[in-house]
């Protein structure tokens, strides 16, 4: 195979540059498989990755030259090499990939159910950063989904679990979550689940320039902009925190004062706004850690218990969703480069899902 490597890198000092580096394929070692990524979906959830790249370990999912980072995305990927016994040419897999053509991994446990990249460079990482589900073994597979798959999967299991983390302590007795960047596609599967449950109710805080797409989703119970927290019926409330904006946070928390049960950090897609360092009314922000409720629920439920709902929930959020979310196919480093800077400077339409391909072409299609 003459095929050669690319991939897209940014520096990490300055996300904003950025850049694309071409390489040969690498040999396999006895025991390697190389994966060649068939597309990938990038949103703002991932210019968190390189926020919290070195508190989180996500510039060690696929380390490269010093200076540079390369930011996990999800997508799907086949194998076209496998010096693995029990890993076949052929398996398509979800997982985490960089922005590239290729990704080499080295499995160790396999599984009907996945494969669990166990380099060095990715060991002591939780056990989810590792995986890689084979289509054929993922109850949430279906080949019509894939693009959904990739776009929202991570970010519904997120707001899945917040939903029910709360739930599980009656909101704290809220009458109303709080919800900010509501036009976020984790934002929106927070409201979709918190409406499922019927218990409280959604509302959204959000831009004057994504307000018209947030009011049309439909899932929220009311929608307010940011500048308009402080008209807002005071009443027990929790906020779940998508924006990581210190200028919301306080408008919610001086509005609500005591009236707010919880603060629940999960996003910081306002990540460029200036932080503010002050003391505030209310509870403290807690950030929200999914890998506990997960283990909570595993033991609740059992392991089957959790996926089986989680994918039930996940069927009908998108079935829900295709009313609203438009995937954007692009193929190439322009277009790459593109939804890159778009997305870091949060100028893309929050109805648009981009998909990408380093292919040139129709890869995927
Ligand atoms: N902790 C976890 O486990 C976890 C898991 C999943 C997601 N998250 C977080 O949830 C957040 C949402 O991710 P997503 O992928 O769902 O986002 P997304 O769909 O790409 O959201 C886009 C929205 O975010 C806001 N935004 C994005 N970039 C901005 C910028 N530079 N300046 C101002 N506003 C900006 C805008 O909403 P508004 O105008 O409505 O503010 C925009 O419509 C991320 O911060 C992500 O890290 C966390």
């Amino acid at each position: 195979m003459a095929e050669a490597d690319l991939v897209f890198e940014v520096r990490k000092s300055d996300w904003r540059e950025t850049r694309f580096v071409e390489r040969p394929l690498p040999d396999l070692e006895p025991g390697q498989v190389l994966f060649r990524v068939d597309r990938f979906a990038v949103t703002a959830n991932n210019i968190s990755y390189a926020l919290t790249g070195d508190a989180l370990g996500y510039w060690r999912f696929f380390p490269c030259a010093e200076g540079f980072g390369r930011i996990p995305v999800m997508g799907f990927a086949d194998v076209v090499r496998s010096t693995h016994a029990d890993v076949h040419e052929g398996t398509r897999c979800f997982g985490f990939y960089p922005m590239a053509r290729h990704l080499v991994i080295t499995p160790g446990l396999v599984s009907a159910s996945q494969i669990v990249d166990a380099a060095p460079h990715r060991a002591g990482l939780a056990p989810a950063y590792a995986q890689y589900l084979p289509a054929s073994g993922d109850a949430s597979y279906a080949v019509a989904r894939e693009d959904q798959l990739m776009l929202m999967r991570g970010l519904f299991m997120t707001s899945f679990l917040a939903d029910d983390f709360l739930a599980d302590q009656d909101y704290r007795g809220a009458r109303a979550v709080l919800i900010s960047s509501a036009s976020s596609k984790t934002s929106i599967a927070l409201a979709y689940q918190v409406r499922q449950g019927g218990k409280t109710r959604a509302i959204g805080l959000t831009s004057a320039r994504n307000e018209a797409f947030v009011r049309g989703l439909g899932f929220y119970d009311q929608v307010v902009l940011y500048e308009e927290i402080s008209s807002l019926a005071v009443e027990p409330a929790v906020f779940v925190d998508m924006a990581g904006n210190s200028a919301v946070t306080g408008a919610v928390h001086r509005h609500f004062g005591d009236q707010l049960a919880y603060d629940c950090s999960i996003g910081a897609t306002h990540w460029s706004a200036e932080r503010l360092r002050e003391e505030l009314p209310g509870p403290k922000s807690e950030f929200f850690f999914a890998p506990a409720q997960i283990v909570k629920r595993t033991r609740d439920w059992g392991g089957s218990g959790l996926t089986g709902r989680m994918a039930l929930a996940w069927t009908g959020f998108c079935e829900a969703s295709d009313a609203w979310l438009k995937v954007v196919r692009g193929h190439g480093r322009e277009a790459l480069a593109q939804v890159f800077q778009k997305t870091l400077a949060g100028r893309t339409e929050p109805a648009d899902g981009h998909v990408l391909s380093l292919f040139e072409g129709r890869s995927g299609e």
